[in-house]
């Protein structure tokens, strides 16, 4: 997608050095910085601090992090390390295991010397198919919107609230959710989006209502418990998330917060829909609540709060009183129940194992 008019995907390898260079997503929506990662340990830092996040580009990011290892110790010993360095740093995102596993199937069985040379090829591969999956789930999801919109039969905007950033800063391009609300819009049917803010770190009023706004895309950013409200107003037609892992029976771990707005939906009879790539689904757990480890963050991320200050400097306040106890989930659990349908790379499914299934058979 387009920053200032050129465009950009969220990772790329150095064509002349051995680094990757990233956008670094805590300094947005203030300022657009890139940042190279040149070491495994750049890489895990990256993640951890969430420079890099998002459940696709936390696995390409990862494949990369794989590259720059071998780099530096292609030993056996050295792939296990990298390994668990970089199984350490965010525990909910199921794409991060996935591309760790697909770097361990090629990287174990070839000769050291060999296995930098490979994990490039491979993070290179994982990362262009991030965004023809991507693609994909814009075009089924479009077709929602579209559908949506003749049936509305009047020309206002079809209204979509989402939650968290589940956009092209999240995916390598494109992103999940935001990727049908792209691909409509290009196709010149009226959208507007409402961005919940999704405290603690705001990554609706920081990243997605920048680059919705980057894209000429209508948006409106409210604070995270207008939802309910909206919805019993009639003003928003459908929801789109993304997911950071999603049970092989349709359970959907997302954002914190996720769960509540897929409740106010199911109350207001309004489609919930999640935009999963066959990379962000767990095949192997059937019951979201008790398989999915959530990550537990930094309680600074609850009792401060960052901005642009009235002097345009960029700040940190603290929000509550000295010593208030804080707890900071974040991710939550939505059952499978409250999902009207998955928008995968390669259609859309029923939020259960057998229309999954028959989507991706060779999985289940
Ligand atoms: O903690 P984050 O910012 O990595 O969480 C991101 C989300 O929850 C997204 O909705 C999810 O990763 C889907 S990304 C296309």
């Amino acid at each position: 997608m387009k920053v200032n008019g050129k465009a950009y995907r969220t990772i790329w390898p150095s064509k002349t050095e051995e680094y990757v260079e990233i956008i670094d997503q805590t300094r947005l929506p203030f300022e657009f910085v890139i940042v190279k990662l040149a070491s495994l340990d750049n890489t895990a830092s990256a993640i951890t601090e969430m420079l890099v996040r998002g459940a696709p580009l936390i696995g390409a990011t990862t494949a990369w992090g794989m590259w720059l290892a071998m780099l530096d110790d292609n030993s056996d010993n050295g792939l296990a390390q990298a390994q668990d360095q970089l199984r350490a740093t965010r525990p909910t995102a199921v794409n991060l295991q996935w591309a760790l596993a697909k770097m361990e199937a090629a990287l174990r069985p070839a000769l050291p010397p060999e296995r930098a040379v490979i994990a490039y090829a491979l993070a290179q591969e994982i990362t262009d198919n991030d965004v023809r999956l991507c693609s994909a789930i814009g075009d089924y999801g479009s077709r929602l919107i579209t559908d949506l919109y003749k049936s509305k039969g009047s020309d206002t905007a079809i209204n979509i609230l989402t939650h968290c950033n589940a956009g092209w800063l999240a995916t390598v391009d494109w992103g999940t959710a935001l990727a049908p609300i792209y691909k409509a819009h290009n196709a010149g049917i009226p959208v507007h989006v409402w961005v919940d803010e999704t405290r603690p770190r705001n990554q609706g009023n920081f990243l997605t209502a920048w680059e919705l706004h980057q894209h000429g895309v209508p948006n409106t950013v409210i604070v995270d418990n207008a939802g309910g409200h909206l919805m019993q107003h009639g003003k928003v037609d459908i929801c789109i998330v993304g997911t950071d892992r999603t049970t092989a029976n349709g359970d959907v771990c997302n954002k914190i917060g996720t769960y509540l707005k897929a409740l106010a939906a199911n109350d207001n009879d309004i489609p919930f829909y999640v935009a999963a790539p066959s990379t962000s689904i767990d095949w192997t757990i059937t019951d979201g609540l008790k398989n999915i480890p959530i990550e537990q963050r930094d309680s600074l991320e609850v009792s401060r709060i960052s901005g642009k200050l009235d002097d345009g400097t960029i700040g940190t306040v603290q929000v509550m009183p000295d010593g208030s106890n804080t707890r900071n989930d974040a991710f939550d659990v939505t059952p499978a129940r409250l999902v009207t349908g998955i928008i995968t790379e390669r259609g859309v499914s029923k939020a259960n194992q057998q229309s999954l299934s028959k989507l991706f058979p060779e999985f289940i």
